[in-house]
């Protein structure tokens, strides 16, 4: 594949040269391969097919539907142990009624055969740098990047479930800190067999000499490091984006400058744009102090819309799908997600003035956040209510104006790129969202009407080149065509 002009304006940003034109958004749907992903309970609403998440037409009906509505990307979450933490410990019960992500089937086998059944959509697939070697991270990557045509991506967690460790072969999780070291390791493991392991030209299928690939284009990566030793060389041969296109998520001090210094866009969560604004700011500083074009990180807001012809109705809508809630699932979730079991209080007691600081703390600091908050109490009722629709992050509810008001409002405070719209059901969340918001948001100029490239790769939908941008730390470790291999501090 010819590399693209890395000036080549992408999707994404199309027109935003233009100062009297808006930026385009980009839109992903952000879904999980389970029957619950952010609402407990609502798996058994009559708009949710999501209890036939084993079925494989599932799949290819709800890629089918994002693609013909020209949505960028299909962004499944995934976790690697249950939530038990809640009346437990090590107690999955809670989170099984309601499916709390669990049972959860691993996301990558999904996008060979979504890529199939669509044309555009792209694929952002969780993987965790924390228990799987990469070497083998990158074999799966690549085998789905040549599958697929180049329509992967890879979100980059380092994960947060001590159930995860405890069945992955650890006593309790690696420290926080030192996960996202490990990560950064990771990184150059996975760039040196992506990018420089066989050469851009190394393959040769040439029937005549009988030379598949030419073995003088193809070396090992020989990586020594604290972490990893990995000799090679990368078992597979080029794929179309060689390292895919890399999404990250994560909001502590180390996330931030894991994300500033790999991501490629980064998935961000917050109740307001208000909050979200300085993390931006961080990141696309950090960034530039990297050396990187701070716009060439795309800065994507998670939100939960429920929408309807008026607020009124859209009210309405939200009781409704509330009453399908499931409150123990919530409280699962809040305690996978924080650690934090609130089994052991009573009803009515709120959080943000209980003994416990470590509670206190975590219940405030998510609590003040929640927009006309301040004067609920935040008990247990409070918290489960306000997670069965959409879980911790923002919500917009309304009339399409309403909610695409909300969206513009996050764009311009918050400075973002676009949004992973999480669902409550499926298809209905991603229907509503067709059928109300993309119009009102099209009519206003911020979201794109057709696809201006058919078939490309994740990375030149969101940043207009297959390859890894000159400014990204990955590509000094590419061996392009007709060029000495580059030369890696551990070669020596
Ligand atoms: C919006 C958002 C989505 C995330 N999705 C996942 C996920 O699907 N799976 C996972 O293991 N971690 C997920 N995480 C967790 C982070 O990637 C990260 O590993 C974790 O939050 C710890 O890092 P932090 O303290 O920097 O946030 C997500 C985090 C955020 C903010």
């Amino acid at each position: 594949m010819a590399e693209n002009k890395e000036t080549h304006q992408s999707d994404a940003s199309e027109g935003s040269n233009h100062p009297k034109e808006k930026k385009k958004l980009i839109l992903n749907a952000f879904v999980i391969n389970s029957p619950g992903h952010l609402s407990p309970g609502l798996w058994k609403h009559p708009r949710n097919n999501s209890a036939e998440y084993t079925s494989l037409k599932y799949w290819t009906d709800l890629a089918q539907l994002l693609d013909k509505a020209n949505f960028h990307a299909l962004f499944v979450a995934d976790v690697l142990g249950g939530y038990d933490v809640y009346k437990g410990p090590e107690n999955v019960g809670p989170a099984v009624p309601s499916a709390a992500q669990f049972p959860i089937n691993d996301p990558l086998y999904l996008v060979p055969a979504l890529a199939a059944a669509t044309k555009n959509l792209v694929f952002g697939i969780t993987a965790s740098t924390t228990y799987e070697q990469p070497y083998q991270m990158a074999r799966r990557f690549s085998t789905v990047d040549h599958l697929s045509g180049g329509r992967v991506a890879w979100n980059i967690v380092t994960s947060y479930l001590e159930s995860a460790a405890r069945n992955l072969g650890l006593d309790t999780q690696v420290e926080h800190d030192e996960r996202y070291r490990i990560a950064d390791e990771y990184m150059d493991v996975v760039y040196k067999l992506w990018e420089g392991s066989w050469r851009d030209d190394a393959v040769k299928k040439n029937r005549e000499t009988g030379q598949y690939a030419d073995p003088d284009l193809v070396r090992q990566i020989h990586h020594k490091g604290k972490y990893f030793n990995v000799p090679g060389p990368h078992l597979c041969e080029p794929s179309p984006q060689r390292t895919p296109f890399l999404f990250q998520a994560g909001t502590s001090k180390a996330g931030k400058a894991f994300g500033a210094k790999h991501a490629e866009a980064i998935f961000m969560s917050a109740q307001l744009p208000e909050l979200v604004q300085p993390a931006v700011k961080i990141i696309r500083e950090q960034a530039k102090e990297n050396g990187r074009d701070p716009s060439n990180i795309k800065i994507i807001a998670g939100i939960t819309i429920i929408v309807a012809e008026t607020d009124e109705a859209a009210n309405a809508k939200r009781e409704e799908l509330l009453s399908y809630g499931d409150r123990e699932g919530a409280l699962a979730l809040f305690g996978g997600w924080t650690g934090i079991d609130l089994s052991t209080y009573t009803d009515d007691e709120d959080f943000r003035f209980v003994k416990d600081y470590s509670v206190r703390s975590v219940v405030d600091r998510w609590s003040s956040t929640v927009p006309g908050s301040d004067n609920l109490p935040w008990n247990k009722s409070r918290i489960a209510e306000y997670l069965i629709l959409g879980g911790t992050g923002a919500k917009a509810i309304g009339s399409p104006k309403t909610v695409v008001d909300e969206l513009e409002r996050w764009v311009e405070i918050g400075g973002i790129d676009g949004f992973n719209f999480a669902n409550v059901t499926i298809p209905g969340s991603f229907e509503d969202i067709i059928d109300f918001v993309l119009p009102e948001l099209q009519r206003r100029g911020l979201f794109r009407t057709e696809v201006e490239k058919e078939g490309v790769t994740t990375r030149e939908v969101f940043l207009g080149s297959p390859w890894l941008l000159e400014d990204h730390p990955g590509r000094k470790f590419r061996w392009a065509a007709g060029e000495e291999p580059p030369v890696y501090s551990s070669d020596s």
